[in-house]
């Protein structure tokens, strides 16, 4: 598969803001590519598909853990934070992947699970067998499991309880996510510090930046949820000190899965500032909501929602990750009303949530998965895909946990979807295989073949959302219309006035979420008389009348990006 040179965007390299306009694609070191056929993917097979990603419109990576690790979370277990797991590669391997993305332009984000270690980790092991050795408060101890009432438990489905028994101390540990996750014991200015040079370390090997995840539990109180306390709060703002001081450029972003405000606290205030991006958990269940629903009041209501964030600090917006589709920060009659729609099968559910991909979500359908993704490249925030749904890849259900969703990367329709020459049954998971996603007719290659394809018409999406700055940088403002079914907001970009040159711009974002086409009115007496043009194609629509009312007919599922008012504009398709 060889790709052409894509779209080059003045600016994003040197521009301090580059993740406000960065798309970024989340992919698993395991999953996407085996150089060496030990049935695990690594560094070196994803060094070889950068130029696939450069060609899809990537600017940055998110990689999940690759550190030392049992894997017995996907690699969230850390058994070493400063070597990488042998099957995945080297240290070398991975300065040389930082070197071979930089060199396409594409940051690299890591990730970096800091609230617990994995009980295999040395710390853990000095602190369960030596109480007065320099690692005896490394982690949450205690005589009784009774400690924090107030704490919920994340993994409902495996968890009873945030205390696990350790027989060697012969004390109960505190744990947010599976036992053998004991958590870090921040109080402690030794983890405080230890946590800071594993920071720096990755930092001064020259990553861009990194997801922090489960951020809000570091610090826990007697009376409080242990869910953003304010010395978390603390702790991020000594740490973004230590970047914009020494690493000025490179970004902290927030795993918060929590409502508006409590988000949009990880990224502090404008005076002290803590991360710089944090994902919108808020908005992903409701675009799902309204796909099913046809009704588009709950987005409504939270893009109105004015959650203020400090100057510089942006959202992530995403479908689907590597995690269930969570359905915690939703009502217990919407989380019903979705576990109906999407997860009628009681294997499909995994805690709080849907264990499942976004096509088989979404039951394959084009309309849909064009109408979800046309939201997440122009809602407020940058959009991050997940490895494979560019191509709209299935998931297993028959897998435990959520492995379902984090099968290999399909490629090409021969042995292992390309993915590997290992014996298809030393694969760390089995390619899949069903009636409807099976990786011989799901995959790069066969997308690659067809220009109407998912694949291309995501591209497409990707660059076109490249060339209009007002998507990445501009303000979100919704505006009303006379169907339920309808969303319709503008994002408004007054022109940057800097070195990057962009021009002031308005895009008109309209859709419907009805199963049948509908007609709809828009007001917006702002734009009186103003006209409209297809960001795609180019074509003319008709222009806002006198009030500043547009009618609109839409196609069953059916979005419109429309350019407001005269002026040129850099449209078109990707070549
Ligand atoms: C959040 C990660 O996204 C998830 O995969 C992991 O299981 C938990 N944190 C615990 O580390």
């Amino acid at each position: 598969m060889s790709f052409t040179a894509p779209i080059q965007l003045p600016g994003l390299a040197l521009d301090p803001q580059w993740y406000k306009r960065a798309v970024f694609y989340e992919v698993m070191v395991r999953s996407f590519l085996d150089s060496n056929a030990d049935g695990s993917g690594d560094l070196t097979g994803l060094v070889s598909k950068l130029d696939y990603l450069q060609w899809l419109g990537i600017d940055a990576l998110w990689l999940p853990p690759f550190f030392q690790s049992p894997l017995r979370d996907g690699g969230y277990d850390v058994s070493d934070y400063t070597s990488i797991l042998a099957e995945f590669g080297t240290v070398d391997e991975f300065r040389d992947l930082v070197t071979k993305a930089h060199e396409r332009n594409m940051r690299v984000i890591i990730d970096l699970p800091i609230n617990h270690t994995s009980d295999a980790h040395e710390w853990f092991q000095q602190s369960r067998s030596d109480p007065e050795g320099p690692y005896g408060d490394f982690y949450m101890w205690s005589d009784s499991d009774e400690k924090y009432p107030n704490v919920r438990i994340i993994f409902t489905d495996y968890e009873d309880s945030n205390w696990a028994f350790d027989p060697v101390r012969r004390q109960f540990y505190f744990h947010r996510f599976f036992s053998h996750q004991p958590d870090l014991n921040y109080e402690n200015p030794a983890v405080v510090e230890a946590i800071f040079d594993i920071i720096r370390f990755w930092l001064d090997l020259g990553v861009d930046g990194f997801r922090l995840d489960a951020i809000p539990y570091l610090f826990v109180s007697e009376e409080g949820t242990g869910e953003g306390e304010p010395p978390t709060h603390e702790f991020l703002k000594k740490v973004r000190a230590m970047v914009d001081r020494d690493y000025p450029g490179r970004v902290m972003i927030a795993e918060a899965n929590q409502w508006p405000n409590e988000v949009a606290a990880f990224m502090g205030t404008d005076e002290e500032p803590e991360c710089h991006m944090a994902f919108d958990f808020p908005a992903m269940p409701r675009i799902f909501y309204s796909l099913r629903s046809q009704q588009a009041g709950e987005l409504v209501r939270v893009l109105s929602e004015h959650t203020h964030v400090p100057e510089g600090a942006g959202w992530g917006v995403f479908l689907r990750n590597h995690d269930e589709l969570t359905l915690e920060m939703v009502t217990e009659e919407y989380r019903q009303a979705m576990y109906g729609w999407y997860a009628y099968d009681p294997r499909m559910r995994v805690n709080v949530g849907i264990r499942r991909r976004l096509s088989p979500l979404l039951d394959n359908s084009r309309a849909e998965l064009e109408l979800a993704h046309a939201l997440l490249f122009s809602l407020q925030g940058s959009p991050f895909l997940y490895y494979g749904d560019e191509i709209g890849m299935g998931d297993n259900i028959w897998l435990p946990d959520r492995d379902a969703s984090r099968t290999p990367m399909q490629w090409t329709p021969d042995r292992n979807a390309g993915f590997s020459s290992a014996d298809p049954g030393k694969l760390y998971l089995p390619v899949v295989q069903s009636l409807v996603y099976n990786y011989h007719h799901v995959n790069v290659e066969s997308q690659l073949a067809q220009s109407r394809s998912l694949l291309h018409w995501i591209r497409n999406v990707i660059h076109v959302r490249k060339v209009h700055p007002a998507f990445g940088l501009g303000q979100l403002r919704v505006l009303p219309t006379n169907h339920d079914s309808v969303l319709a907001f503008v994002r408004e970009y007054p022109g940057s006035g800097n070195q990057f040159g962009d021009a002031p711009e308005t895009v008109l974002c309209v859709f419907s979420f009805a199963h049948n086409p509908a007609a709809v009115r828009i007001e917006a007496p702002e734009f009186a008389g103003q006209s409209l043009r297809d960001l795609f194609g180019g074509g003319d629509f008709p222009s806002f009348d006198a009030e500043g009312g547009i009618e609109l007919t839409m196609g069953t599922q059916g979005f419109y990006w429309l350019h407001v008012g005269e002026g040129q504009f850099a449209g078109g398709r990707a070549s």
